[in-house]
């Protein structure tokens, strides 16, 4: 297999852990056999790692395939052609402080995509491993299609990835001038926080002659990637994991496109587990970037606060408040303006969204508006279109353009960028 190795290594290529005669050793330049396919693993270069013999003779024979192995990491670098590698760790890889080793590695060597098999997941192991640049963790036992997915996905990443993507230029140059940011907030979940961020950074998208980018900040159940019906390869958890060389052309090349709208998306991570790892310094430099080259930057959150949220409030210019129309709504949003007035927020940055304002609950707007003492910037009606649309992952602004719940969100839109006066469309 492995076409990494190369001819004059193969004939000296380690036998793993020089124990001999196991199935380690890396051999010919044949491309991935056909079983490849049978096991659904892609074909790409496959090694596991671990230092402990049985350890990595399990993850061998789960992955039941042409995989080579090696006790250390640093073992696989003289055979490093450039090529993209997935590596799968053992858990052995995990104890007394090896990630170390393997951090050096995975930071010289972009070409490599980790996963690491745990013994025990723990949040501190999480966070180490994400921040050696490891771009998956799974629990063991595994099963191999847990097994299967991680590799198709780390692979998919290495195979999308730019080769050398901090030397690339940019494909969207910035003029100097920071983007808007605008996040969307609400202290009760279902609010429709992501249905209205959606919305938004369509119709933004739409309008503006410079890129626009929707943020998933619900790190944990971030669903934006599915209400666009979109296959991401990449997350925030890979932007996270290269901050301390994400620039512009890497940023771009992490984000994945809504062709029909041409917004683009930096989705939350695919693993709620990530979701501790990330914190608001982090979530904050990304924005940072991202100013830089659109002109709007919109945030989707969870319905809580955590730093995350604080500190996306922080850089933002507008918050827009959703809040739905029934009771426990309001007391959330009128408890979550209190928090923010707390926080020292100033109150000129918020906007009063209230969604599904036409309902039948018989609850008045000015009785809400009277409540919260603040007054609402957008109604938006409720309309089954809504979950229609969602549920078809094509944003009601596009599916029923003619609905009123349309009309209020381009309204939305209309207080950060006018429509364009002839109903043009950029895209
Ligand atoms: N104006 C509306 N009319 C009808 N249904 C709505 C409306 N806004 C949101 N919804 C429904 O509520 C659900 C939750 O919305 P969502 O945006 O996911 O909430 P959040 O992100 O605040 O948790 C959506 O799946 C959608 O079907
Ligand atoms: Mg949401």
């Amino acid at each position: 297999m492995s076409s990494f190795f190369t001819d004059d290594t193969s004939a000296d290529a380690p036998a793993g852990d020089g124990a001999g005669g196991d199935a380690s050793v890396p051999v010919t330049e044949a491309p991935a056999p056909p079983e490849r396919a049978a096991t659904g693993l892609p074909s790409i270069n496959l090694v596991v790692i671990d230092p402990d013999d049985i350890a990595r003779n399990r993850l061998l024979a789960r992955l039941h395939s042409d995989v080579s192995s090696f006790p250390q990491i640093e073992d696989l670098v003289p055979y490093l052609n450039g090529e993209p590698v997935v590596i799968v760790l053992g858990p052995s890889c995990a104890v007394n402080g090896s990630l170390d080793g393997i951090e050096r590695v995975l930071h010289a060597h972009r070409e490599l995509g980790a996963i690491l098999v745990a013994e025990e997941l723990t949040t501190n192991l999480l966070q180490q491993a994400l921040r050696s640049g490891v771009k998956d963790v799974l629990a063991a036992p595994v099963d191999d299609t847990q097994l299967t997915e991680a590799v198709s996905r780390v692979a998919a990443g290495l195979n999308s990835a730019p080769a050398n993507p901090a030397s690339d230029e940019p494909i969207f140059e910035g003029d100097g001038e920071l983007a808007h940011v605008i996040t969307v907030f609400s202290t009760k979940g279902g609010a429709g926080k992501s249905v209205i961020a959606t919305n938004l950074g369509v119709t933004l998208a739409q309008r503006s002659d410079k890129p626009v980018c929707l943020i998933d900040a619900d790190l944990q159940f971030g669903d934006i990637a599915v209400m666009l019906k979109l296959a991401p390869q990449h997350t925030i958890v890979d932007a996270v994991s290269s901050l301390d060389r994400l620039d512009v052309s890497l940023m771009q090349s992490l984000l994945v496109q809504h062709e029909s709208s041409g917004l683009f998306i930096l989705p939350a991570p695919l693993e709620p587990a990530f979701a501790d790892q990330i914190g608001a310094p982090e979530m904050m430099q990304i924005v940072e970037v991202l100013r830089r080259f659109c002109s709007y930057v919109i945030v989707d959150t969870p319905a809580y606060f955590n730093d995350v949220v604080l500190g996306m409030i922080e850089v933002s210019d507008d918050v827009l408040l959703v809040a739905g129309m029934d009771i426990p709504n309001i007391k959330n949003v009128k408890i979550g303006l209190q928090t923010l007035r707390l926080l020292n927020t100033p109150m000129e940055k918020l906007r009063l969204i209230l969604n599904r304002a036409n309902s039948k609950v018989k609850l008045d707007v000015t009785e809400v508006e009277r409540t919260l003492q603040v007054s609402a910037d957008v109604l938006i009606p409720s309309d089954i279109v809504v979950p229609q649309s969602v549920n078809r992952g094509v944003p009601v602004v596009q599916s029923s353009p003619r609905s009123g719940v349309a009309k209020s969100l381009e309204e939305l839109a209309s207080l950060f960028c006018p429509a364009p006066a002839s109903g043009r469309r950029k895209k």
